[in-house]
């Protein structure tokens, strides 16, 4: 059976890991564990774009050789991917041999196909998009910030024959209607293809860059920043070997909007075309996080949201559940350390964190650490065993359309309405009166059966956390969705030792500029 096979951006080696790099692993990898509780094979793929003017340039600048820097950079992004519980089966960086190959074979391939042709060009460079730029992408006689500078180049170069496959790319995108999604960006991208495309410029000189593969019919130039990092969605995955076919195509490409048009929904399905290889199936163009007041966050500006320091005072769930909860799918999102902490000690302190400890406390207490069976059910507890039915068909169901906030909003509707019903048998009363046994048995069964299945459908956003509460009640793994229904599986399981799974924050003043 074909994996499942997710991949993210590969971050550019010229930085240190953000939140946005953070926010597309969480995401990426939320996708992969909900997928897995489908039952469905993976493939998760991750990685490091490491060639380039600006990797060459910033390397250059610390008096380090480029392989140097990529390989600290690259370390530093393992390590982010480590702390956040990023579970990639692969992580591809584009300097190894297994890339380069690849990126050399297919320009072989077009260059024979009669697409990549030689002339001499005079144009608009900008250093920041690491690409000829036309003046119709000023926005109001200004160039947006991710074009920055611009200065004008001539030379030869070699160009990749873009505009003849601008009508099928039309009408692949009009049968097509989901392959890019949040629906308005794929609108995006017929609005680009509107007007005429010019023909893709992918190399350089290497008298002006030389970290780069060189091109493998002309050893004067290496190749163009996007035509290297593209093909790592198929370098990865051993393209030309039998195992291609194992993964590819991808089912998902998981992007932010910025490299959307034309990178990812424009120059690399016609690159597939003109070699005739199958597209990926969807391409998903999430949102930004945006500073505070809604503007871009940046180190210069000061208001660079550290992730690492997020995980480390909180713990990766808790930056995993807060980013998964506030972004809308495809919308930009303001991050804010108020919201965090409101997050932070409303759902998960307070509806998640002490139901535990409460529970677990309850069960040592008034039964020995082991669950009682619960016996039969009274309105109330049939009540909640329904709605538990329910959120496990809706949240699998949201999770399946990628709509995440969703999908945590109704698993805690089901904590808040388990605490609900605590506070309404109040287990500790039942305790002190004589001859109702039964009812406090029933109550704590209740509890923990209601809690064994939000935790069992928490595991894709918070997975130590919801293998913590499973432990801890002493319930099995959850391993499958699709036979997570209410049973009596607490019945006599022994619980764990009590536990705080969101602890009081003293330093948290320590991230403050937010
Ligand atoms: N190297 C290219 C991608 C090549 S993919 C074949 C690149 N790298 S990047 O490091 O600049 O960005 C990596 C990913 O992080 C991109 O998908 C980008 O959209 C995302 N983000 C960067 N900043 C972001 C935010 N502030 N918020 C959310 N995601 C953002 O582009």
């Amino acid at each position: 059976m074909k994996n499942f096979y997710l991949t993210t951006a590969i971050d550019y080696a010229n930085g240190s890991p953000h939140i946005g790099h953070a926010y597309e692993k969480v995401l990426a990898d939320a996708i992969v564990r909900s997928r897995r509780m489908e039952g469905i094979p993976c493939h998760f793929l991750t990685g490091l774009d490491e060639h380039g003017q600006k990797v060459q340039e910033t390397a250059e600048r610390r008096g380090l050789a480029p392989q140097e820097l990529c390989d600290s950079v690259a370390l530093d992004f393992q390590n982010l991917c480590r702390r956040l519980s990023i579970g990639y089966d692969d992580y591809i960086r584009t300097t190894e041999q297994r890339h380069k190959t690849v990126v050399q074979n297919l320009l072989q391939q077009l260059h024979d196909a009669g697409e990549i042709y030689r002339a001499p060009y005079r144009g608009l460079y900008s250093t920041r998009a690491e690409r000829f730029v036309q003046e119709r992408e000023m926005v109001n006689g200004r160039w947006p910030d991710d074009i920055g500078e611009v200065v004008e180049v001539e030379e030869t170069n070699y160009f990749f024959r873009l505009s003849r496959h601008r009508e099928w790319l039309i009408a692949f995108l009009e049968k097509n209607k989901n392959f890019v999604v949040p629906a308005f960006r794929q609108r995006q991208v017929l609005e680009f293809l509107r007007e005429p495309l010019n023909d893709l410029c992918i190399s350089r000189p290497k008298v002006r860059l030389r970290w780069g593969i060189e091109l493998p019919f002309d050893p004067d130039y290496v190749t163009y920043v996007w035509f290297d990092a593209l093909v790592n969605y198929i370098s990865a995955v051993g393209h030309g070997t039998e195992a291609f076919s194992q993964n590819w195509p991808a089912d998902l490409h998981v992007i932010g909007k910025d490299i959307l048009v034309p990178a990812h929904a424009v120059y690399w399905p016609i690159i597939l075309h003109a070699v005739g290889m199958e597209l990926p199936r969807q391409i998903l163009a999430h949102g930004w996080w945006l500073a505070k007041g809604g503007e871009k966050m940046s180190k210069s500006l000061g208001n660079a949201v550290q992730p690492l320091d997020y995980a480390e005072l909180y713990g990766p769930d808790a930056f995993r559940y807060f980013v998964l909860r506030e972004m809308t799918l495809g919308q930009d999102s303001n991050f804010s350390h108020e919201l965090f902490l409101a997050r932070y000690r409303g759902d998960l302190a307070n509806e998640l964190g002490n139901l535990l400890s409460r529970l677990v406390h309850m069960v040592h207490r008034y039964c020995g650490g082991r669950f009682p069976a619960a016996g039969a059910a009274g309105e109330e507890e049939r009540h909640l065993q329904n709605l538990a039915a329910e959120t496990v068909r809706i949240a699998r169901g949201f999770y399946g359309n990628l709509e995440f906030s969703s999908a945590l909003e109704s698993i805690f509707s089901l904590l808040k309405a388990a605490n609900r019903y605590a506070e309404l048998r109040a287990p500790w009363k039942l305790a002190r009166e004589e001859g109702r046994t039964s009812e406090l048995a029933r109550a704590l069964a209740t509890l923990g059966e209601a809690l064994r299945i939000a935790a069992g459908l928490l595991i894709p956003a918070i997975p130590t956390a919801a293998e913590t509460i499973l432990q801890r009640i002493g319930a099995g793994p959850v391993a499958d969705w699709r036979n997570l229904a209410w049973s009596d599986a607490l019945a006599g399981a022994e619980v764990g030792d009590e536990v705080i799974l969101f602890p009081r924050v003293e330093e948290e003043d320590a991230l403050s500029p937010l």
